[in-house]
C-alpha cells in the first residue's frame, strides 16, 4: 500500500522543519522498517537509532503520531488506523532531551539522572560469605516490573514533570530506585529512601499524570514503582517526624480538607501547608503577598461550601483509611542532584 510519512527534520546548521516521504510497503511492517526504506532508497542522511529491531535494545524511541513509542515495535498498519491525519503518520524526535540530528536525542540528561539515583545493589551487600547471595522466589518476583526496563526513554520523553521541572530524575531513573528498595541484597534501603523522599527531585516531584505508565513498551509501569517508593517512606515516618514534611504534610493536608468539605478549601490549604498548621510563623508570613494579591482581585473567597456530597465522600475516605490503618505521614530530608 502507498501511505505518507511526514518527519520532524533538524540538524546542527539546519532549523527544524517537517519533510514528507511517500512509501510504498507492506501495512503489516514497523514503522522502523519504513525508516530503514527510506534511508535505503530515498535520503541517506536521514537519521535514526536502532539496534536489535525486536523491542530489546530500546534505541528506536521516537514519538510516533504524538506519543513516544519504540519505531521497531508500531506496525504501519496500527498507526495509520488512530492517525488524526488519513493516510500519514508523523514522526519526531523523542520528548525532554535536546536533539542532535533529526531523530537522534542526546541522552545524557536521561543516563545522568540514572546515575544520581545510584543504581547499584551496595557494595556491603556483594561481600558475602558463601558463593552466591540466595534470594527467595518471592522475594525475586518483586523485582520483576522494574527489572523489564530496556533503558529506551520513552517515559522521560513524555514525562509532565520533567518538561517543567529539569531537577526531576525522571521515571525511568525512579522505577530502578524501587528495584534496589525491594531489593533483599541491598543494605542501604534506609539512605535511599531519604535520598528518593524530594519535593523536586525525588518522588513527590511526580505529578502522576500516567504517561509514562501509558508509554512504557514492556510494561515497568513507572507510576506504579514510584508509588511503591512513596509507601515504603510513608511506612518508616513516625509521629515525631509528622510534622516536619512539606511534601508529605502536602498529601496529607488534600485528604484532611476534601474529608472535611468534600473538596479543598484553598483557604486553608497553604496555612496547613506552608505555616504547618500554625507551627511554621514564617511560613504563614511568606503566604500574606499571595493572599493579598487575591484579596485585592477578588479571587479571595470569603466563605467556602461543602460540597453536597460531602457525607458520602467522608465515609469513603474514613473507610479505607480503616483499611489501612499503617498509612502515615513522614519527613522530609534534603534533595539529591543528578551528576
Ligand atoms: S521504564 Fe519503560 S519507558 Fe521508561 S526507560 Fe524503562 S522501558 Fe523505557
Ligand atoms: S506519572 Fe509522574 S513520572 Fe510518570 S510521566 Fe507523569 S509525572 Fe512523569
Ligand atoms: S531497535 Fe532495539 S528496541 Fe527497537
Amino acid at each position: 500500500m502507498t501511505f505518507q510519512l511526514t518527519i520532524r527534520r533538524q540538524a546542527p546548521d539546519r532549523g527544524a522543519y517537517w519533510q514528507t516521504f511517500e512509501l510504498e510497503i507492506d501495512p503489516s511492517l514497523t514503522i522502523l522498517d519504513a525508516l530503514i526504506q527510506i534511508k535505503g532508497y530515498y535520503d541517506g542522511s536521514l537519521s535514526f537509532r536502532k539496534n536489535c529491531r525486536n523491542t530489546i535494545c530500546g534505541s528506536c524511541a521516537m514519538t510516533i503520531n504524538g506519543r513516544s513509542a519504540l519505531a521497531c515495535q508500531q506496525s504501519i498498519r496500527a498507526e495509520l488506523a488512530n492517525s488524526p491525519v488519513p493516510n500519514q503518520i508523523a514522526i519526531a524526535p523523542l520528548g525532554n532531551l535536546p536533539v542532535l540530528k533529526d531523530l537522534v536525542v542526546d541522552m545524557s540528561a536521561f543516563w545522568q539522572k540514572l546515575s544520581a539515583v545510584n543504581p547499584y545493589v551496595s557494595t556491603a551487600a556483594r561481600q558475602v560469605p558463601e558463593r552466591e547471595f540466595l534470594q527467595s522466589p518471592s522475594d525475586r518476583a518483586k523485582l520483576n516490573a522494574s527489572g523489564n526496563c530496556i533503558l529506551c526513554g520513552a517515559c522521560y520523553g513524555a514525562c509532565n514533570a520533567v518538561e517543567v521541572n529539569p531537577d526531576f530524575v525522571g521515571p525511568h531513573a525512579l522505577a530502578k530506585a524501587a528495584r534496589l528498595v525491594a531489593d533483599t541484597r541491598d543494605s542501604e534501603t534506609d539512605q535511599r529512601l531519604e535520598q528518593y523522599n524530594t519535593a523536586s527531585s525525588g518522588v513527590w516531584g511526580c505529578t502522576r499524570c500516567f504517561n509514562c505508565n501509558t508509554v512504557c513498551p514492556v510494561g515497568v509501569q513507572p507510576l506504579d514503582r514510584i508509588s511503591e517508593i512513596k509507601q515504603a517512606i510513608l511506612a518508616r515516618s513516625t509521629t515525631a517526624t509528622r510534622n516536619l514534611d512539606r511534601p508529605l504534610r502536602h498529601r496529607q493536608v488534600l485528604l484532611e480538607l476534601v474529608k472535611e468539605g468534600g473538596w479543598v478549601d484553598e483557604r486553608q490549604f497553604g496555612l496547613r501547608v506552608v505555616g504547618n498548621h500554625f507551627r511554621d510563623l514564617q511560613g504563614v508570613v511568606s503566604l500574606a503577598p499571595l493572599g493579598w494579591r487575591l484579596l485585592r482581585r477578588g479571587k479571595f473567597p470569603l466563605r467556602f461550601e461543602k460540597s453536597a456530597g460531602q457525607a458520602q465522600i467522608q465515609a469513603v475516605i474514613t473507610a479505607l483509611q480503616q483499611r489501612q490503618p499503617s498509612s502515615k505521614m513522614g519527613v522530609h530530608r534534603e534533595g539529591f542532584t543528578p551528576s
